[in-house]
């Protein structure tokens, strides 16, 4: 029987990349995000392996909903993949604005806890394998960067969590890109990495042998 990703920030970018990678390697996925519209064209697209989940990461109930509903449709959930996150207008302390600060904590901090945590118990009666988007932002200092400081909250989690889900046999990997070119700009960035490499990163890290625990992926653009 096919197992079972759920995804947040499955709308467009990594997210929805990683939908098509999973679908292609004979996952079901659930796709989470707020774009009711993007998410259903989606789900059209991939067939009956996909099932969209639309709502809004920074509240708990509605991943607990979401996860309930995908373990209802395709049996179990077997990896979810804490994906959606944003970055900021302005970069910097001073010049940060600390209500688009508080936004991008409830999303980058609170949302991937949310997952995780309403995740956890399907994960455990699956034994299962938690995924995470961090970033090169998380593992190096970026002169301000208060962005970056919420990826290092990822890569300190994710660990933490790793180190836990080991206890029962579950796996937790940290994809950490640099520079993707996706909508989390608003411009384009051509020379840099394509959704679909950080998807690749994501289904090695799933599919790898269950001895096999990939704990992080850094993966960079060449340029
Ligand atoms: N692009 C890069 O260079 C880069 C590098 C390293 C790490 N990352 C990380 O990669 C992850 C994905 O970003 P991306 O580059 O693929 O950008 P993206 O295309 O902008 O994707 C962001 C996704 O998050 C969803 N989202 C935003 N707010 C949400 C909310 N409140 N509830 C549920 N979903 C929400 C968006 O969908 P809706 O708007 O429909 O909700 C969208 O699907 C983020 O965590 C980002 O920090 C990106």
């Amino acid at each position: 029987m096919s197992k079972t990703l759920f995804i947040t920030g499955a709308s467009t970018g990594i997210g929805e990349a990683t939908a098509r990678a999973a679908v292609d390697a004979g996952w079901n996925v659930g796709l989470f995000a707020r774009s009711e519209d993007k998410l259903k064209a989606l789900a059209d697209d991939l067939g009956d392996n996909a099932k969209a989940l639309p709502g809004d990461a920074t509240d708990f109930k509605s991943q607990e909903d979401a996860l309930g509903a995908l373990t209802d449709t395709f049996g179990s959930v077997d990896a979810a993949f804490a994906n959606a996150g944003t970055g900021l207008s302005a970069a910097g302390t001073e010049k940060g604005d600390p209500e688009e600060w508080e936004m991008m904590v409830k999303l980058n901090i609170l949302g991937l806890l949310w997952t995780t945590k309403a995740a956890m118990p399907h994960l455990k009666s699956s034994n299962g394998h938690l995924l995470m988007t961090g970033s090169a932002a998380g593992r190096r200092h970026i002169a301000g960067s208060v962005y970056g400081a919420s990826k290092w909250f990822v890569h300190g989690y994710g660990g933490n969590i790793a180190d836990e889900m080991r206890e029962w046999g579950g796996r937790c990997t940290v994809i950490a890109p640099g520079m993707v070119d996706t909508p989390f700009f608003d411009e384009a960035k051509p020379d840099k990495l394509k959704p679909e490499d950080v998807a690749r990163s994501a289904i090695f890290a799933l599919e790898a042998d269950p001895r096999a625990a990939i704990q992080e992926v850094f993966l960079m653009p060449t340029k």
